[in-house]
């Protein structure tokens, strides 16, 4: 800690589930902090044992880790129906977290830390969070964000693929909303936060599949949409049954 500048909060990046799989920059700025802040979701949260796993990789001293119970979140289907509902229900539940970080943050001294999976830009709330919390003027600090290798880059690697056609463009979005982007012509979209896989109509697409990406568990698969969906459906199932988690992403080409 250094008392004579202003404390600080540094947003860091750790990859998408390999421990070898941080920059130089994020592992100095997991040295760097005094403590850090991650999200307890109860129960036995498989991420936390791969956080775990990657500060005992690249930290002789682990500093303390406060892990900040996550407060409930509406996921009545009466509140998150629509689009506007659903952005509301998640609005809140922002709140309601920066609140249960910024105590945290002043129940301890010297600079924080918070690990993120991925990278900080896709599809993660840290800074939305860390930028209420300073907004509430209870926390005076600076702040930075250290990038990640995302998964949607281990994706591509492990497939040994570019994301897009040359010059051409790519969407990224969510399983839920992947209907739409190929309802408004979209023929190039990265898919992540899939809580089931629908394809139906999708047949001639083709797919670049991969989950627990990094891990001992990694699952891949790529192909014609109406010839690997049942593999993909298989590989699904089959790394969650020895991961005890799954999380896929995969690249939908229009043929
Ligand atoms: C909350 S988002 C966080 C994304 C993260 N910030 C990133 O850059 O990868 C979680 C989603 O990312 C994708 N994801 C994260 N880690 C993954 C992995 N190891 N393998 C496959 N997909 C992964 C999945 O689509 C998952 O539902």
């Amino acid at each position: 800690m250094t008392p004579d500048r202003p404390r600080r909060i540094r947003v860091i990046g750790i990859g998408a589930g390999h421990p070898d799989q941080v920059t130089v920059e994020a592992v100095e700025a997991l040295r760097s902090v005094d403590f850090f802040v991650t999200a307890d979701k109860g129960g036995d949260d498989p991420l936390l044992a791969a956080r775990q796993a990657l500060l005992a990789r690249h930290l002789d001293v682990v500093p303390p880790v406060v892990a900040v119970r996550d407060p409930e979140r509406d996921r009545s289907a009466s509140s998150t129906a629509d689009a506007a509902g659903y952005d509301r229900v998640v609005v809140d539940w922002h709140d309601a977290r920066a609140a249960a970080y910024e105590q945290a943050i002043l129940e301890h001294e010297g600079d924080t830390g918070f690990l993120v999976w991925g990278d900080p830009a896709f599809y993660d709330s840290t800074i939305r969070i860390v930028e209420k919390v300073l907004a509430r003027g209870r926390v005076d600090a600076e702040w930075d964000v250290i990038p990640g290798i995302s998964s949607l880059q281990m994706l591509a690697a492990r497939h040994r693929i570019v994301l897009h056609e040359i010059g051409q463009p790519i969407l990224v979005t969510t399983g839920r909303r992947l209907r739409e982007a190929v309802e408004a012509g979209a023929d190039n979209v990265l898919v992540m936060l899939n809580a089931r896989l629908d394809l139906d109509g999708l047949d001639d697409w083709q797919i670049w599949w991969g989950a627990n990406l990094g891990t001992a568990d990694e699952a891949l698969v790529a192909g014609r949409v109406g010839d690997v969906l049942p593999t993909v459906l298989a590989a699904r199932d089959e790394a969650k049954a020895r991961a005890g988690w799954v999380m896929d992403a995969y690249l939908l080409r229009r043929s």
